[in-house]
């Protein structure tokens, strides 16, 4: 390999890296993590590269292939864990993007707790279409038009070829940059590096060195994962996400960071944060402003800085470059009012993210407030045991204002792998109905979508829970104020349909869907693998 003998003496570093070259993504990934390496060996450290997997959301989305998503934290997660284990690393940089990527790696170094830093590898400039920008979100919402003939098919492809014009993650406030804000709040990375627009590769490669010359000094001081990954920074990450308008995704993955952590926190505990957040940041697909425009606005570090102003997060937090949270963030662009928002004038002035329970959620259920102005809906029940079947009924005009679409068999163990419905959504949205009807899920939602939608209900539908037995033209009932979402149904009729219900053929009988169908838990619990007792 190489290598002089006289460095196997320093800290051996891992370098882990997502990159994968079907995605635009994490392109960028390998670049990068020669940086690291590069700042590993001026540290007088050896390092180690290796690769994962890595799915991209937004080329599996609305297909089968979605299923791979989440499936794929947990065996980017092992991969790293597995590597560490069999090469003793002394410490590990992990080079991330990609949705699943970041807490992947941040559950890979919770479980192995060692000296660690992350590079989050930066979003994607904004596409540039008709004299407007635009994003993937655009692509989706504009295949709902398509589909209900308010778009030609021929614009349909221009603004395809338009809207993700170079490497980087997805360019708006979706999951990818919400876990980017987290791991700054996390303080496993030198805060405001995350999000560097990828294409600033001088930027970016400085940050990739510096985060290899701060491992091994990590390593020298004995300082490991965990000290990162506590409760308090774990709530400082929701704090962060939830000021931002962040994707419910990214309260998955802290239940999952937690848990591999071995940290107690409870979906309560994170939505109570989330709930008295106010967000004080104005990114689509809540509002207006990209990536690229937080990040010149002070990105995360100015969100940080005021979240700290009102006493929204605790300052004390360590870094991995030494600094408290606070210090890190002292000298941070003030809110510009435009961008960033003042605590005193936030974008919107509660949270978020809010959980809802009731006899259709026992085990409790997400929904973001902020990309809708509605708080409460009622309707008749629109049944669909896919989300093709959904897709299917609403391209077929079955769906009208007012309906709740309930789209259930899409859960962790459902699915498997809890596929995100941003093509349901994006489809409604598309046809007119964003503002008229309602999704409930057992699935997720990516960060892009938008609309009055409530997911990951817990207990899923696979599992016995009460979505199961939901019939087309029972009323649903959603208030966001009173955090209940209910079924109108007495409760001995509730009791004699979950009596009579018979769980479907799974899906697939052998290889990793079926394992991960067996072995993961609720998404009230992030939806990790269990091994079974004893
Ligand atoms: Fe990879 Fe959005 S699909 S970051």
């Amino acid at each position: 390999m190489g290598i002089d003998p006289v460095r196997l003496g320093g800290p051996i570093i891992g370098v882990a890296s997502t990159w994968t070259g079907t995605m635009p993504c994490n392109l960028n990934q390998r670049e990068l993590a020669d940086r690291v390496s590069e700042g590993v060996s001026a540290a007088n450290g050896l390092a180690l590269g290796f690769n994962t997997i890595a799915v991209s959301d937004n080329q599996s989305q609305g297909t089968p292939g979605m299923r791979a998503s989440l499936i794929s934290r947990e065996v980017i997660a092992d991969s790293i864990e597995l590597m560490v284990h069999a090469h003793d690393f002394d410490g590990l940089v992990c080079v991330v993007g990609c949705d699943k990527t970041v807490p992947a790696a941040l559950m890979a170094l919770a479980r192995v707790d060692k000296p660690a830093v992350l590079v989050y590898n930066g979003p994607m400039r904004a596409g540039r279409w008709r004299e407007r920008d635009v994003t993937i979100q655009d692509v989706w919402e504009a295949v709902g038009a398509e589909e209900r003939g308010l778009m030609s098919r021929e614009d349909l492809d221009e603004l395809e070829r338009f809207a993700c014009p170079g490497v980087g993650t997805c360019a708006g406030h979706f999951t990818a940059n919400t876990m980017a804000v987290a791991i700054d709040c996390l303080g496993i990375a030198c805060v405001g590096d995350a999000l560097v627009p990828a294409d600033e590769h001088a930027l970016k490669g400085e940050a990739a060195a510096r985060a290899g010359a701060l491992v091994v000094r990590l390593v020298e001081q004995g300082t490991t994962a965990r000290r990162f990954l506590d409760r308090r920074a774990l709530l400082n990450a929701m704090a962060g996400i939830a000021a931002t308008g962040g994707s419910t995704n990214g309260v998955l993955h802290l239940l999952a960071i937690a848990h591999e952590a071995g940290v107690p926190l409870t979906l309560e505990e994170l939505t109570d944060v989330a709930s008295r957040t106010p967000v004080i940041a104005d990114l689509a697909p809540s509002g207006r402003w990209l990536a690229e425009d937080f990040h010149r606005a002070g990105g995360t570090r100015a969100v940080i800085r005021e979240l700290l102003r009102g006493g929204h997060l605790d300052g004390e937090s360590p870094t991995v470059d030494g600094r408290t949270l606070a210090d890190a963030t002292n000298d941070a662009p003030l809110p510009d009012g435009e961008v960033v928002y003042t605590l005193e004038e936030p974008f919107k002035p509660t949270g978020a993210v809010h959980v809802l329970r009731g006899n259709l959620a026992p085990e409790g259920s997400l929904v973001k407030v902020s990309a809708t102005s509605r708080r409460t809906h009622r309707g008749r029940a629109r049944v669909f045991d896919s989300e093709e079947a959904c897709c299917d009924g609403v391209r077929a005009g079955r769906v009208t204002a007012g309906d709740v679409l309930v789209v259930r068999y899409e859960g962790p163990a459902g699915g498997p792998g809890m596929r995100e419905m941003l093509s349901v959504t994006a489809s409604v949205i598309g046809a007119g109905l964003g503002e008229s009807v309602v999704l409930v899920t057992d699935g997720r939602f990516s960060g892009a979508t938008r609309g009055l939608m409530v997911g990951h209900v817990a207990p899923e539908a696979a599992r016995g829970g009460p979505l199961a037995v939901v019939r087309d033209g029972d009323v649903i009932a959603v208030d966001v104020d009173d955090g209940t979402l209910v079924v109108e149904l007495e409760e001995r009729e509730l009791a004699e349909r979950l009596a009579g219900w018979r769980s479907p053929p799974p899906r697939y009988d052998v290889g990793v869907f079926a394992r991960y169908r067996a072995l993961v838990s609720s998404a009230s619990e992030g939806a990790v693998l269990i091994p079974p007792a004893g």
